[in-house]
């Protein structure tokens, strides 16, 4: 899928990776629309992209929330004559919490309801509601391709440590629906491809502690230290780019197997 003249939604588009990918899909030519709560970061970042980029309010728990940014985000494209080819789900939250805490009491459902509501239904509640648009637009190339889905995964779907439970439990299950929902859009020439990270500079891993940090950065095999924003938006711009890219979750984690402890 070429970027060029084409708009992407990238939801969690106000911070860190989804922030990466807002740029590298500008600096590519294409238009993004940013979901995301923070309102005023997402508008500060529109600022510096001009045209590019436009911020739509999004609260991924509100299914309503996500109709209506996308309604406002289909209604730009038309303006701008550039049609909604994709969209790259970032907006995402890792709150750590053991099975059962140092008093005993066993993890809250809601905290894991939490977790697992943002991450996964959040995640197919935006992508299932920008299909129903991606599904109408002009095929186009050689392969009649209409659209592409870049789910956010993590190395926790793989290797979750220890407080990870929630987390583990949402990134392994969008990682479980990439093939089958790759199989159900081939008949309409859209793409599904998950990208899982393992420690990423980004606000979400800036509250750890140094000790934390090392411990993650010691079990990095090559290169010992955290991926760049930047170098995990290069994967996403490939994942948009290179057709053959379908119904796979690639690691993007320097060989990094997760320790079982932080
Ligand atoms: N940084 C890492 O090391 C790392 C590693 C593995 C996976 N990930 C995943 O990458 C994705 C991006 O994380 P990041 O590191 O850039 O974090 P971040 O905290 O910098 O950015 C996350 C963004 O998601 C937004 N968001 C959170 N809840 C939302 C909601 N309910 N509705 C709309 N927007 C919401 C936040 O406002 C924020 O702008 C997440 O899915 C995260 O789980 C990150």
């Amino acid at each position: 899928m070429k970027i060029n003249g084409q708009t992407f939604i990238v939801s969690g588009g106000a911070s860190g990776l989804g922030k990466a990918c807002v740029e590298e899909i500008c600096k590519a030519g294409g238009k993004v629309a940013i979901f995301d709560m923070n309102e005023e970061s997402g508008q500060e970042i529109v600022k510096g992209l001009s045209s590019s980029a436009k911020f739509f309010v999004c609260d991924v728990l509100s299914t309503e929330s996500i109709a209506s940014a996308i309604r406002g985000a289909v209604d730009w494209s038309r303006e701008t004559g550039s049609p909604l080819r994709g969209v790259i789900s970032a907006a995402g939250v890792a709150t750590p919490a053991t099975m059962l805490d140092r008093h005993g009491k066993a993890l809250s459902l809601d905290d894991f309801d939490f977790v697992v509501n943002v991450n996964l239904r959040g995640t197919i509640d935006l992508v299932r509601q920008s299909l129903e648009h991606l599904a109408q637009v002009e095929p186009i190339g050689p392969d009649s391709e209409r659209g592409v889905i870049i789910m956010v995964a993590s190395s926790a779907a793989f290797d979750g440590q220890k407080g990870q439970v929630s987390y583990s439990a949402s990134k392994g299950a969008v990682t479980a629906m990439t093939l089958p929902m790759a199989r159900d859009l081939a008949r309409y020439g859209i793409r599904v491809v998950t990208v899982a990270p393992s420690l990423f500079d980004s606000r979400m891993t800036s509250v750890m502690s140094d000790k934390v940090r090392k411990s993650l950065e010691d079990a990095m095999e090559f290169p010992k230290r955290a991926g760049q924003p930047a170098e995990f938006a290069q994967l996403v711009r490939q994942g948009i780019e290179n057709i053959m890219l379908n119904g796979v979750t690639i690691r993007l984690d320097g060989a990094m197997r997760m320790p079982s402890k932080m």
